[in-house]
């Protein structure tokens, strides 16, 4: 990392070199007030506040990057001016309204007058009526409250990728001409745009098309944005913040439960809502609001613990999936160990072969790269085998971030097309292929990015292959000297004139055809112009599978393109474990290919269930009423503690009726497997914080090693697989993971068919959808960001054992029946 030296009121610093004044002094605890700006999206200049000076010169803190030498002052008395005047600006009109407020209390609003000291007002306009509205069902917006930092619309166009929401004409007053010479310039700059702003959807209705993540509310500095299941819930400062990690995908997001006792009566502690640290980590919808899925008044029931522990003596199999802990998964392992049972998790198994091929042929232990450091440093994205807004919110996040703030391009491949994907940056291309050419787009990408004097020559042979060029004619428009006579009006003489005049001429034309591009859904007359252009002043490449990849009939020669992909070109590579902790039990359990016998399930189907959902034959404490740790897709183990009590038996409890068992789940944590990565450290150690500058010190970084190998064989593709029919994808609606995020009260998506408009409209309100291994009737829903005639199956309730339909593919050919 290069670096400068700066001075901050005379203090001397060593920063990141480009980086911001405002971040670089908040990397170094020096406080500059700010209002709109969010680190990881771009700079607004709406609010500001955060002028400073530096060499001299007045510059917005947040927009004006560091220079060795530079000699920074973060108050003149001008500045101190100014700031006072912005803040008296803000608190014109602002509705008196703080003892109901939702934000009092955590509001900047409040926070900034008061360290700023405005106890009086010099400036007033006429207000105009501002509606108060619901715009999704989780988001209230209260346009008199807003202040337009735009900090919501920042962040869902940079962050999260939606753009769901704009700044819009407010119709307000026009300032009285005389605060222009009288008040000071900045301050009233900013008024004059407050003046004409406020917030609205972006589709131009009065509802947000979005994915409803709740981001846009978690930055509004004020009380203008909430989420309608909070709002006038709880004051702030009667909430208790519980650090834990989000329950579901498998980002592993820091989040804090906020919790207080549920009413006056009832002094037992309820979740009221999700916080996060948003400067450093965006939430998508089921982190945010898939909070309240715990086992509630559970006690000790003997009876069903001895029964459970007599299902486990004549259990085959334990039957289970990836919404379990680190500690958990390895207790599974024990008992596997102990009672030679079958570990069966059809979430995880695919990905943990897959792992497996891929550690094969490369040599790492693991996959290089996380979304982190794409965001970072990436310019260049490629998505592959991935429904990316359905299965991986940061990954999401991660790609339309690269677009936005790093002028980066990107690729994505996919058999579905996302409407909402193109709209992230002008260089995304988009190829929808037919399932089963996944390998074709690996060679694509060796094609397009390989180092050729590391390929084996095989696999240059092969891309070749794909190479042809043709002859075509062409019309073409040239520009043509002819001579004509024209007669001079006046003298009535004739003489000769030249003229340009265009003619269509034909031509002939060699176009390089690329066979790969063409059999991916591509257009290879167009796409190499395309590709030279995305690829321009392009350094940072990096690459996101996901589940596609692992279910594929050839994931184990998929798993070796991959690892010629990184041998062979400067692409680094994250893989998206399929939902929760599916990293951590992939890593920790030997899993079996199939169930056998009597099965215990542990929130899923089972001869026996131990259940954290309420409905099985023993209780068990649900993800935000434990202790202890994920593995998330940074390769990261974090810690989680539990949000809320829990009075019944617990995994541990079962497992120690088998081994010696620990007394505590957490006294696990330090056992968890060094040979693969995890470190002896104990819980208590674990520190769940992210550092001023940003930096994440949550737990520990998985220990990577690699290995070299002689050579990567990998096989060709074969065409015939590309499937033609009807076809399922098993796949979930965004913010659905699981039936623990379904039982979240302020989780809707349904269970059911997803379909594009068209696609919907031809199969009907319900169909019966007929596998070979059996059928089910379920609801047809539109998603209207989808495209073409493969429809989405969500496999998100257990009960309905999709997985067990869909077997090792994630696409399946149907016969579908309106029902
Ligand atoms: S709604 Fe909140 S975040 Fe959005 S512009 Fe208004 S004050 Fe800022
Ligand atoms: S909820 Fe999320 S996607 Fe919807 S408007 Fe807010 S930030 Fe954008
Ligand atoms: S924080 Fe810099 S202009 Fe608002």
């Amino acid at each position: 990392m290069s670096t400068v030296n700066i001075k901050i009121d005379g203090k001397e610093f060593v920063v990141k070199e480009d980086e911001y004044i405002l971040n670089a002094a908040r990397a170094n605890d020096i406080f500059i007030p700010a209002i709109c700006y969010l680190t990881r999206c771009s700079p607004t200049l709406a609010c500001r506040i955060c002028l400073v000076e530096a060499d001299g010169k007045q510059v917005y803190a947040c927009n004006a990057k560091v220079k060795e030498g530079m000699e920074v002052t973060v108050d003149t008395p001008n500045i101190l001016q100014e700031r006072r005047a912005i803040m008296e600006v803000y608190d014109v009109n602002h509705p008196l309204q703080c003892g109901v407020c939702d934000k009092s209390g955590e509001c900047e609003l409040q926070n900034y007058t008061l360290q700023l000291g405005v106890d009086s007002q010099s400036y007033m306009i006429q207000d105009t009526k501002r509606e108060t509205k619901n715009w999704s069902s989780v988001l209230h917006y209260d346009a008199g409250l807003c202040i337009v930092c735009e900090r919501c619309t920042t962040v869902c166009k940079d962050m999260i990728g939606d753009a769901a929401i704009k700044t819009t004409k407010r119709g307000g007053e026009a300032l009285d001409k005389g605060y222009k010479t009288s008040m000071p310039k900045d301050a009233y700059s900013m008024w004059n745009k407050l003046q004409k702003s406020i917030i609205a959807p972006s589709n131009g209705t009065d509802f947000t098309d979005c994915s409803d993540c709740g981001e846009c509310a978690a930055v509004c500095p004020v009380g203008a944005l909430v989420s309608r299941d909070f709002q006038y819930t709880s004051n702030a400062w009667d909430l208790s913040r519980v650090p834990a990690v989000s329950a579901h995908s498998s980002d592993g997001f820091q989040i804090f439960y906020e919790v207080k006792p549920a009413s006056i009566e009832d002094r037992e502690e309820k979740i009221f809502r999700v916080t996060n640290e948003w400067n450093y980590v965006s939430l998508d919808g089921s982190a945010r609001f898939a909070y309240d899925f715990e086992n509630r008044g559970v006690s000790k029931d003997k009876k069903a613990f001895n029964s459970a522990v007599e299902a486990l003596k004549k259990a085959k199999t334990i039957r289970f999936n990836s919404v379990i802990t680190n500690e958990e998964a390895l207790m599974l392992q024990k008992l596997k160990e102990e009672l030679g049972l079958k570990l069966y998790n059809p979430e995880v198994r695919a990905f943990q072969k897959f792992l497996n091929f891929y550690k094969e042929a490369s040599g790492n232990s693991l996959y290089t790269t996380d979304a982190d450091a794409i965001m970072k440093n990436s310019d260049f994205v490629i998505s592959l085998g991935t429904a990316l807004r359905n299965d991986a919110p940061g990954l999401k996040y991660a790609f339309n971030n690269v677009q936005k703030l790093n002028k980066g391009a990107g690729l994505y491949f996919h058999t579905i097309a996302d409407k909402l994907i193109p709209t992230f940056g002008k260089s995304v291309e988009s190829f929808i292929h037919k399932a089963g050419l996944e390998e074709a787009a690996l060679y694509l990408i060796l094609d397009l990015f390989a180092d050729e004097s590391k390929l084996p020559s095989d696999v240059k042979d092969y891309i070749a292959s794909f190479k042809s060029s043709e002859t075509k004619t062409v019309k073409e428009k040239v520009m043509k000297t002819i001579k004509e006579m024209v007669k001079d009006e006046e003298t009535g003489e004739s003489k000769e004139v030249s003229k340009k005049v265009s003619e269509m001429v034909e031509k002939e034309i060699t176009i390089e055809k690329n066979g790969l591009v063409d059999l991916l859904g591509g257009n290879s007359d167009k796409f190499e112009e395309t590709f030279a252009k995305m690829m321009k002043k392009k350094e940072s490449f990096s690459m996101m599978i996901g589940e596609d990849l692992y279910y594929h009939e050839n994931a184990q020669n998929i798993a070796k393109l991959i690892a010629l992909v990184e041998k062979t070109t400067s692409i680094d590579v994250v893989m998206s474990p399929p939902k929760a902790n599916a990293l951590g039990v992939a890593l920790i359990c030997d899993l079996s290919d199939e169930a056998e016998g009597y099965t215990v399930g542990y929130n899923e189907n089972g001869d026996f269930r131990l259940s954290a959902l309420g409905d099985g034959d023993l209780d068990m404490p649900a993800m935000n009423q434990q202790e202890g740790t994920l593995t998330n897709m940074s390769k990261r183990v974090v810690p989680t503690n539990a949000a809320l009590s829990y009075g019944g038996y617990e995994l541990n409890d079962l497992v120690s009726e088998f081994i010696e068992a620990k007394r505590e789940t957490i006294d696990w944590t330090i056992e968890l497997p060094t040979d693969k990565g995890y470190k002896a450290v104990a819980f208590d150690s674990l520190s769940n914080s992210y550092s001023n500058d940003g930096t994440e010190n949550r737990g520990y970084l998985l220990e990577v090693s690699s290995s070299d190998v002689e050579e990567i064989l990998v096989d060709k593709f074969d065409e015939t697989l590309a499937l033609d029919g009807e076809i399922i994808y098993r796949c979930n609606p965004a913010r659905q993971f699981s039936d623990f995020t379904d039982k979240a009260h302020e989780i809707f998506e349904p269970f059911g068919l997803y379909a594009s408009v068209a696609k919907a409209e031809e199969l009907g309100e319900k169909v019966e959808i007929e596998f070979e291994n059996g059928s089910i009737v379920v609801d047809v829903i539109v998603d209207d960001k989808m495209e073409g005639n493969i429809t989405k199956l969500s496999d998100f309730k257990s009960a309905k054992d999709i997985y067990g339909l869909f077997g090792e593919s994630r696409y399946k050919i149907a016969t579908v029946r309106k029902a």
